[in-house]
Formats: C-alpha cells, sequence, structure tokens
C-alpha cells in the first residue's frame, strides 16, 4: 500500500489505489475567515469550518464560494509554491486540508510519495528546507512514512513509463512552473520558476486595471481559447494571451538555458518528448501555443536536445498524483 500527494499553491491532490484503478482525489488549499454571525449561520450546516487561535475559517472548495458571496479575500497557505510566510496560521488550515485528504494510512508507515518544487531560479535567497520539513513532519504525524518527490520528476513516472522514463516534463501550477528532464532517471536537470498561473492573473489585472476575479472570470470560461481569444474575450481575451506567450517564453528561455549551463552532462542520444502538464496548461490551445512559442525561439537559438514530440499529459491537472503513486508504488 502507498499513496501520491500532491501539494500545491492552489489545489491539493491524493491519488490512491482503488482495485484495479487509480482513484484521484482534489480540494482547493484556499481559505476565507468568517465571523462570530456567519459561524452561527454556518457552522451546524458547514463540514468545512474550522477553528484555530479563536478565529473561524471555511476551508477548501467551500472557501471558494464563501469568499465570493461574502466579498471577503480568498486567502492561501501557499504562495509560489511552497508554504506562504505571511499566512502563519494557514499552516493549521493546510494541515487540516492534508489531512482530510489523505486519510488514515492502511498499514502502519504506509510510504506517501508528496510532491515538492525545486528552488526557484527567480526567487532570489528561496528555499524549500522549511517547506518540505513542514509537511514530513505533518504526514508522518499521521502515520506515514513520508518522502518528498520533485513535482516535475513526478511526471515523467506518470507519462513517460513507456518510454523508459525518459522526456522533459513541465508542470505549470499556479505559483510556479516546474521542470524536470530524465534520460532513464539518470541525469536529472530540475529547476522552477515562479511566474505561472497567479503570475498571468496578477499582470493582466495590472495591465488592464480590472480585478483578478474577472481575468479568473474569462481565464476558466469553458469557451475561452488562446487560439482565438480576442474574437470571444476581446481585450482581456488578449491580454491573457499575450501573459500566456510571455510566460511560456520566459520558460522555454529557462529551459535551454540551464541545460546548456549543464555543459554536456545532459547529453541525451535518443530524441524525447516534451510533456506539459498542470492547471495552467489545461486551458484550450495551450499546447498550439506552447508549439508556436517553441518553434519560433528555436529559429533564434539552438536546441541542445533532439525531440520525439511535444504532447499534453493525459490528465494534466492529475499527472503529478499519479506519478507521485506510480513512484510510491515502485518502492513499497
Ligand atoms: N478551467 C481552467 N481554465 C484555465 N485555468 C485554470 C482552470 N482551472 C484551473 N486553472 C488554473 O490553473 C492553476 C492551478 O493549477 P494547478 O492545480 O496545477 O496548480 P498547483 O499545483 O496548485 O500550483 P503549483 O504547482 O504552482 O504549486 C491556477 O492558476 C488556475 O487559475
Ligand atoms: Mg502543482
Amino acid at each position: 500500500m502507498a499513496i501520491g500527494c500532491d501539494i500545491g499553491t492552489s489545489n491539493l491532490l491524493v491519488a490512491k489505489k482503488a482495485g484495479p484503478d487509480v482513484e484521484v482525489k482534489r480540494l482547493r488549499n484556499a481559505f476565507v475567515e468568517i465571523n462570530d454571525e456567519q459561524k452561527q449561520h454556518l457552522a451546524s450546516s458547514s463540514l468545512s469550518a474550522v477553528e484555530i487561535k479563536g478565529k473561524s475559517y471555511i476551508v477548501g472548495d467551500e472557501a471558494v464560494a464563501m469568499a465570493r458571496i461574502l466579498s471577503r479575500p480568498l486567502r492561501r497557505p501557499m504562495a509560489s509554491g511552497i508554504l506562504n510566510p505571511t499566512e502563519v496560521d494557514a499552516r493549521a488550515v493546510v494541515g487540516a486540508l492534508v489531512k482530510a485528504l489523505v486519510g488514515e494510512p492502511q498499514q502502519p508507515d504506509e510510504l506517501c510519495a508528496f510532491s515538492v518544487p525545486a528552488v526557484a531560479l527567480d526567487l532570489p535567497g528561496g528555499n524549500t528546507v522549511w517547506h518540505t520539513g513542514f509537511f514530513t513532519q505533518l504526514l508522518e504525524q499521521l502515520g506515514y512514512q513520508a518522502e518528498p518527490v520533485n513535482e516535475a520528476l513526478a511526471i515523467i513516472y506518470s507519462d513517460c513509463a513507456a518510454e523508459d522514463h525518459c522526456g522533459i516534463a513541465i508542470s505549470h501550477g499556479a505559483g510556479q512552473v516546474n521542470v524536470a528532464a530524465s534520460y532513464k532517471l539518470l541525469g536529472n536537470l530540475q529547476f522552477s520558476i515562479a511566474r505561472s498561473g497567479d503570475w498571468i492573473d496578477r499582470n493582466t489585472s495590472a495591465a488592464l486595471g480590472v480585478s483578478v476575479a474577472d481575468v479568473l472570470k474569462v481565464k476558466e470560461d469553458p469557451h475561452f481559447d488562446l487560439m482565438d481569444a480576442e474574437e470571444t474575450f476581446d481585450e482581456l481575451g488578449l491580454a491573457l494571451t499575450f501573459h500566456y506567450r510571455a510566460m511560456i517564453k520566459y520558460e522555454i528561455g529557462h529551459l535551454l538555458e540551464q541545460w546548456r549551463s549543464m555543459k554536456g552532462q545532459l547529453n541525451f542520444p535518443e530524441p524525447v518528448p516534451i510533456v506539459l502538464s498542470g492547471g495552467t496548461a489545461a486551458i484550450k490551445g495551450f499546447l498550439e501555443l506552447w508549439c508556436q512559442q517553441f518553434d519560433s525561439m528555436k529559429k533564434k537559438m539552438p536546441v541542445p536536445f533532439k525531440i520525439k514530440e511535444i504532447r499534453m499529459a493525459q490528465d494534466p491537472f492529475g499527472a503529478v498524483a499519479r506519478g507521485l503513486l506510480h513512484y510510491a508504488l515502485a518502492k513499497a
């Protein structure tokens, strides 16, 4: 028995075996504070109310709806892929959410592989020691044997197993883009950048002087398509496309630069797939825009690896959790 737990800035996911299948469950990693009166109205009906140091909060998916109804800011225990240092009380919130999601171990010391991001190249002084230690301790207190695994490497396990674990995997989350290159799990390159969904939301909002909530309404509209955004969504659609394009260009630039800085240590003999995943990549037109951007950058700078294909992960939202489960089951 073993499980995989993807601890993300916006979403927490767990993957478990359910007979021959894999079951993936998700919870929003968010909370909103409520006052005593609201608490009295809600307490009996809500399973998601928690009390921390005398303050009451609604946590998880219900927090998103509640923040909208109460016009209160939706708060998050994490920012840019790691625990948010300005949200101290939120440690207990994320603890309660992880506990609710993973449940009790099925056997003593069941292995739980959980995702950690790489240290972000563009967050000077950042490190993941506190973040990794916090979640290791939390899962151990719940009775698991906890093992941190790089977020993008997990996608190599979920989506490149049939290719002998060869590939370049890129997770596009809310707080970070995480990249891992693997040749048969050897010669690993892992890095992250703190520019992903949140960066797109913040900067599109600032550029047009509209709220982040208005940006999200368009971005998460099922009809929104990056290849045809201006047509249906005017200026906001166009501004979103510009920011997606800028993010992709930034990420590919870093990938090429990091590879070159390995100075021949990464020299894959065969063409490898590039696998895109994460909530930010799940949007319509993302793969096309990514390929377009890659082709245009390829004309200006040499690409130091051979590409078999560029594709989406089979389950863009659940790839990390599924890969962590693969990893944990292989080790257990
Ligand atoms: N339907 C949708 N359409 C467009 N974007 C979406 C949709 N659903 C979620 N997103 C975006 O995906 C991002 C969240 O993705 P994901 O759940 O992979 O992140 P995370 O794993 O929590 O974050 P990180 O890996 O950076 O810590 C958010 O920026 C969110 O706005
Ligand atoms: Mg993630």
